[in-house]
């Protein structure tokens, strides 16, 4: 999705944007942009393609201290120079970039046309760089003409602005997509992405929604869309490292950051199992054991990956605390005047803390007085802002977009709820224990998963040729199934769907035959033996089957396993999903795809 850069300071703006666009390439883009504010005016590059072609656009001398960046992910109008980013108004003293949808800009391009502006791009963006203008050439302040303008906006944005008349500032906005400023030694930043940021500060601002801000090379002020009434703001401090940022010998962030789980899951569960009480240590809930009890239900709230995270969770939390728990993608929660109980607690999930549809479920949930806590990665993003409480997993930055070490961890973080809600309510303190033991043991045991990856690389390719698989699994092995053929549809663009291994018979059985090859998750559970039924109707059939669980079956049920070592059945399914996602992996490598950047999807999906 789009990224924005901005720079203002004593240095030259051009290498520090270009440099924090290369930073935003992996949220996924197709074309970039830059302006700078410089004694002449405004100078101005941008091409479709590459940062890297930018980058050659951009002269050794373009000079200039102050200057926005941008990365953009084609909404309105088709990848091309001219629809790339900044937008300037027809006399070149205005530029902004922006991420997110205008909603009105053809019936303001409309009315700007009527008053004589002439359109360059066929973005909705364009229409604020000619309404800040008309403002600005009048005298307005800079941060007056923006405030005007985007009242008149519908429609979600995060903007940055320089005015070649006053390049002493940047004003900045946020409206449903991020910004964050970054502070520095007398220079200042701001971007959609603190990815842009880490190598120059670690100092940064979060805007809220319906926020602006003017940053100057000597500071800030924040303000409100609304009325301009200045805002106070605390500044935080990104502990994420800069290395991971960069694949370090990896072939794509994707394979660095499935590796990286042994180390990211410890983070997740540092400080945080309680051995004494054999339950977990969970200060940031905000709830002591009374208001826990009284929950009735929980209902957990995510998209995409983190949804089904969230149907993992779910399965947790009813099996270890015994509530009734429900996962439900908050794209479509949020569209359906949801009915909010007092007695609920609703869990919101994100890696990037970002997501607009869960954003806007979390909201929703507030609105109507019900209490949400917030699983997110990303440490002072909207969704944990947003969020009564909750837990981060500290999985690091995930910047691959097929979400891997942040599902684990996020797994990881629900076995903790659950056992926590357990232990309130009637988990004893002798299965407390059995999870804590469990948890403890899951980084070695990835360890010992990835250790079998040149076996699941090689499988991943015998099984890439095919035009469809299917993935199956029953009860605690469906998620690991959903989030397995959703990983392979991602990377490798093969069709996958998921199933329950019961359903198979109530229709998809009409699918399978020799072409359509079955991921099986058969974990020795209780229902290990109604699997291996299923695998005997698939092989009845001649669909091939890969089987991925902890005993190899008879041969005749699956001519391929992959075998992980045992935990606590509630806890196995975690580990179940880990082989899947080297399956996606490697699939993807033999068909050769652009494995970071999968085509038609970004890592953070800020709009509707
Ligand atoms: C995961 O591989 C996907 N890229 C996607 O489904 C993702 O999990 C979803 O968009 C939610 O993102 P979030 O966790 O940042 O909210």
């Amino acid at each position: 999705m789009c990224g924005i850069v901005a720079y203002i300071g004593p240095r030259d703006a051009a290498p520090i944007l270009l440099e924090g666009l290369q930073r935003l390439e992996y949220r996924g883009y197709d074309s970039a942009g830059v302006a700078v504010a410089a004694k002449g005016g405004l100078k101005v590059r941008k091409s479709k393609g590459r940062v890297a072609e930018l980058a050659a656009l951009v002269p050794a001398r373009f000079a200039g201290k102050a200057g926005i960046g941008h990365t953009r992910w084609a909404t309105h109008g088709v990848p091309s120079d001219v629809n790339s980013h900044p937008h300037l108004d027809g006399a070149e003293r205005i530029a902004v970039v922006h991420n997110g949808i205008i909603e009105n800009a053809d019936e303001l391009r409309a009315k700007l046309q009527a008053e004589g502006c002439v359109f360059q791009s066929e973005t909705d963006t364009e229409v604020l760089s000619h309404l800040i203008a008309g403002l600005a050439t009048e005298g307005v302040e800079l941060e007056d003409a923006v405030r005007a303008a985007l009242k008149r906006v519908v429609g979600t944005y995060g903007i940055a602005v320089i005015d070649a008349d006053q390049p002493d500032r940047i004003v900045v906005a946020r409206n449903g997509s991020p910004i964050v400023l970054g502070i520095g030694e007398k220079e200042m930043f701001a971007a959609s992405d603190v990815a842009a940021l880490v190598r120059y500060t670690r100092q940064v601002v979060h805007l809220d929604d319906g926020e602006l801000a003017t940053v100057r090379a000597d500071g800030f002020n924040t303000f409100t869309q609304e009325d301009a009434r200045a805002t106070a703001k605390q500044p935080s401090i990104v502990d994420w490292e800069e290395a991971s940022y960069d694949t370090a010998g990896h072939a794509h962030f994707l394979v660095k950051e499935i590796h990286e789980q042994p180390t990211s899951v410890e983070r997740t569960l540092s400080g945080r199992i309680d051995e004494r009480f054999n339950t977990a240590h969970l200060g940031g809930l905000n709830m002591d054991a009374r208001e826990a009890r009284a929950f009735r239900r929980v209902k957990i709230l995510g998209c995409g990956s983190a949804y089904y995270s969230g149907e993992l969770g779910a399965q947790l939390i009813e099996e270890l605390a015994r509530i009734p728990a429900h996962a439900e993608p908050a794209s479509e929660f949020r569209y359906r005047n949801p009915v909010i109980e007092a007695d609920t607690l609703y869990i919101a999930v994100s890696q990037s803390g970002e997501t607009y549809d869960t954003l806007a479920a979390v909201q929703e949930v507030k609105r109507k007085g019900g209490k949400v806590l917030g699983v997110v990665n990303t440490v002072g993003s909207a969704i944990a802002r947003e969020c009564d409480g909750g837990m981060y997993l500290h999985a690091g930055p995930e910047i691959s977009v097929a979400s891997t070490k942040a599902f684990t961890s996020t797994a990881i973080a629900f076995a903790l709820i659950a056992l926590h809600l357990g232990r309130v309510h009637d988990l004893s303190p002798a299965d407390g224990r059995r999870i804590c033991a469990g948890l403890k043991a899951i980084p070695g045991q990835i360890r010992e998963i990835l250790d079998q990856e040149k076996v699941i690389a090689d499988l991943a390719a015998k099984y890439a040729g095919h035009e469809g698989m299917m993935f199956i699994g029953r009860v605690r092995g469906y998620p690991v199934a959903r989030e397995g053929a959703q990983k392979l549809k991602e990377v490798s663009y093969v069709h996958a769907e998921a199933y329950p291994a019961s359903e198979l018979k109530h229709g998809p059985l009409a699918l399978i035959g020799p072409e359509l090859p079955t991921v099986a998750i058969v974990p020795d559970d209780e229902l290990r033996d109604k699997n291996l039924t299923a695998l005997g109707e698939i092989r009845a059939r001649s669909g091939p089957v890969l089987m991925v669980g902890h005993t190899a079956p008879d041969p005749k049920l699956a001519e391929d396993c992959i075998l992980v070592p045992r935990n606590e059945p509630e806890l196995d399914p975690i580990l179940l999903g880990i082989p899947l996602q080297l399956f996606a992996y490697y699939a993807a490598v033999a068909l050769e795809r652009d494995v970071d950047k999968p085509r038609n999807l970004a890592k953070s999906v800020t709009v509707e």
